[in-house]
């Protein structure tokens, strides 16, 4: 069945699709839609466009790029409206993201709901709009909102649309029969194609500032300078010429990496949201309590109560736990004052939060997470303090980066109801939710959590349990490498640049003296020492022992001033890293910054496969999806199992070799999963493991 219905109102023509879930914009829908136009009657005065369920067109087909186009194309149906004999409101609600302001700007006029939204958001999935959006938009909204919409990707509301001449009329109720109302108002010959509007005024400051502006912040990624080119042509080519223009620069990023990465990551993030095997429905979720009122605390009880949980937060002291308050409330009223949220939203949230010193207080949660200090023994006392009190059937959740959850729940009555949901700090802002599911959680509280983690608007990835789960435990052989890399001769300075030039937020030394040398410092002496290479962290035990800290101490691997974060080269540094190379006897060499590069990438990526053949992660693509929103990783490349990919698992395992053979097969051993698929020719960020499955 069509997707595409008509309806006579009169003279008329209602044209109804509906193509759940969110109105893609995909073959059977252009056909529809031409075809719609093609046996209009002949007396028709004027149509509406309208879609069913919770929004407006979502955009083209995402599913479809990449495949042979199919006629007619999205610009062939946008052309089919503006030639249309008569005028096309679109009725637009939900969004109207990508081809669906596309669409909406081939019809002569746009009527919004109040609520809707309308953006470009290409630039998201590595493209520029291919239908016109980047010469038809400018022509109604002018060149500045034009180059930001579509370079930076961020839908706006119905009242800037309407300020800016995008949207013609917002519904005052109905926005159905508003549009009918202003579809009756028009003849046959009120049509406005916008195409046929002259060109905008070039604007060469705002393309300047654009194109700064995405050097800036969207450093490495090509759609969006592409994507002001198309907006800047606008201004001096004709509507034919202008298309034209579009189209080349879509096509090629269409057929670049990096589009294909982020088109991964878009349903890679997703798809690691569902559990596999049967659908298990979660528990409501609706109270929940919150252990320990230190910044991780504040910042996981702020996510529940965004997500409209009301919040029990628990702290031994008085004191603690009014500062906690305190930061909770700071959080929100920065919202307001911000314009995010309303005064009254504001209260509305903090109605629904209640602090504690008893647990006592805790018996009616529905969930319970913890996120006391990261030692074993207290995170026992509190769960066994917890299980006195609170329901069988209470989710207890423990919020730790490093600690075995088998162990935890071993010691709780009902161990099939504890996980760990390890929250990336700060946890009311960073994305990645990794939940981890011990041998014995049930198939229902990790669809809770799961489901959780979308209402707190996170991007939740399962990993099993080992030491560090999926994000840390692969970032431990980056961090390996780049310490390795250290003593045999790389400056902190060149490796932290080698690695942000590939597009990573920060290098790693950088990082480290931002998060606290003596983190790590402690974490290592409850190791085993067998368990790491302890050469790679000299330099940075040496650090901490000079009370080097970091920030906090003025200096670590670099030197800062006071109140400044920018690292500065320290000769006392220098220092220390020559002595402890000259008591390693190290000879030193010179390091390409491709050398560096190469050696933390396949640090990760030969872990990544080890977790995937373990078991550990299910998905390739649930590892892509932890690195790009816990770690950083450059959206652009896909995650590191989709970059493995992009080089070629030959040449992957071919470097994992080279590194075995110069440096020993300690930490070289190639992952037998890698071998496999290189043999088979699959791909790493396709494969899905049978292993782990849910009881
Ligand atoms: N093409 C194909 N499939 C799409 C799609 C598109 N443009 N937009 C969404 N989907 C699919 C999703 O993959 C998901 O499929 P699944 O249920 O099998 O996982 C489903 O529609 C629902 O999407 P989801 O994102 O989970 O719903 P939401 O309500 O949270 O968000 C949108 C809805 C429209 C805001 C969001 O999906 C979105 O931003 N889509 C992409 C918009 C875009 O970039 N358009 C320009 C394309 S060039």
């Amino acid at each position: 069945m069509s997707p595409v219905s008509t309806q006579l109102t009169g003279t008329v023509l209602v044209i109804t699709i509906d193509h759940p879930p969110v109105n893609a914009l995909s073959h059977a829908v252009r056909a529809g839609i031409v075809r719609a136009l093609e046996a209009a009657p002949a007396n028709t005065s004027a149509a509406v466009l309208q879609c069913a369920g919770r929004t407006f067109f979502s955009g083209a087909d995402i599913s479809e790029f990449g495949k042979p186009p199919q006629a007619p194309t999205l610009s062939e149906a946008i052309e089919a409206l503006e030639n249309a004999p008569f005028p096309v409101v679109a009725a637009i609600h939900g969004q109207a993201l990508g081809g669906g302001l596309e669409i909406a700007l081939g019809c002569d006029f746009r009527v919004m709901d109040a609520k809707a939204r309308v953006g470009l958001p290409e630039v998201t999935l590595g493209l520029i709009p291919g239908a016109g959006g980047t010469q038809r938009l400018p022509r109604i909204a002018g060149m500045a909102l034009a180059l930001e919409m579509a370079s930076q990707g961020k839908p706006i509301s119905a009242a800037k649309a309407l300020e800016t001449g995008i949207a013609d009329a917002i519904a005052e109720s109905d926005l159905v029969a508003s549009a009918l109302a202003f579809a009756k108002s028009k003849s046959r010959n009120d049509k406005r194609s916008t195409g046929a509007r002259p060109n905008p005024e070039t604007d060469a400051s705002a393309v300047d500032y654009w194109r700064a502006h995405a050097a800036k912040r969207q450093r490495g990624q090509k759609a969006p300078l592409a994507a002001i080119d198309a907006v800047e042509a606008s201004a001096t080519l004709d509507i034919a010429s202008g298309l034209k223009r579009e189209r080349e620069l879509f096509l090629e990023r269409m057929s670049d990496t990096q589009s294909a990465a982020m088109r991964h990551l878009f349903f890679a993030e997703r798809k690691s949201a569902k559990l596999p095997g049967p659908r298990t429905d979660p528990l409501p979720l609706e109270r929940a309590a919150v252990i320990g009122s230190g910044t991780m605390g504040v910042g996981i009880a702020a996510s529940l109560l965004s997500a409209g949980l009301s919040v029990k937060l628990l702290d031994m002291s008085d004191q603690a736990l009014q500062a906690g308050y305190n930061r909770i409330k700071t959080i929100f009223q920065n919202d307001v004052t911000k314009g995010r949220l309303s005064e009254a939203g504001c209260s509305e949230i903090l109605g629904r939060l209640a602090a504690t010193t008893q647990y006592s207080d805790l018996s009616d949660s529905d969930i319970v997470i913890e996120a006391v200090f990261e030692d074993i023994e207290i995170k026992h006392k509190v769960f066994a303090q917890l299980a006195n009190v609170v329901g069988e059937q209470t989710v207890l959740a423990t919020n730790t980066s490093y600690l075995d959850v088998d162990a935890i729940a071993e010691r709780v009555a009902n161990p099939e109801r504890v996980l760990g949901l390890h929250f990336f700090s700060p946890a009311h802002i960073m994305r990645l939710l990794e939940v981890v599911r011990g041998k014995k959680t049930s198939a229902m509280v990790l669809a809770s959590a799961m489901q959780l983690g979308k209402r707190m608007r996170k991007v939740a990835a399962v990993s099993g349990v080992c030491h560090g789960f999926i994000g840390n435990r692969m970032l431990s052989c980056y961090g390996r490498e780049a310490g390795l890399m250290l003593l045999e001769g790389a400056s902190p300075r060149q490796i932290d640049k080698a690695l942000t030039d590939f597009g990573m937020p920060m290098g790693p030394f950088t990082m480290g003296d931002m998060a606290g040398l003596d983190i790590g410092y402690m974490n290592r002496q409850k190791l085993d020492p067998e368990s790491f290479e302890q050469r790679a962290f000299l330099v940075h035990d040496r650090l901490v022992e000079m009370d080097r800290k970091g920030q906090k101490t003025g200096s670590g691997f670099y030197r800062y001033e006071k109140g400044d974060r920018t690292p500065l080269d320290d000769e006392a540094f220098d220092d220390v890293l020559r002595a402890v190379r000259s008591e390693q006897g190290i000879s030193l060499r010179e390091f390409d910054d491709s050398d560096i590069v190469d050696r933390c990438m396949l640090g990760l990526i030969n872990e990544g496969a080890k977790i995937l053949d373990e078991g550990i992660a299910w998905r390739g693509s649930d590892i892509d999806v932890v690195y790009a929103n816990g770690y950083g990783f450059p959206r652009y490349r896909g995650g590191p199992m989709f970059y493995a990919d992009t080089i070629g698992l030959d040449a992957v395992l071919a470097g994992i070799r080279a590194n075995a053979e110069r440096f020993g097969d300690r930490w070289w051993t190639p992952s037998n999963l890698l071998l496999r698929l290189a043999e088979s020719g699959e791909r790493l960020s396709a494969y899905e493991t049978q292993s782990g499955a849910l009881s």
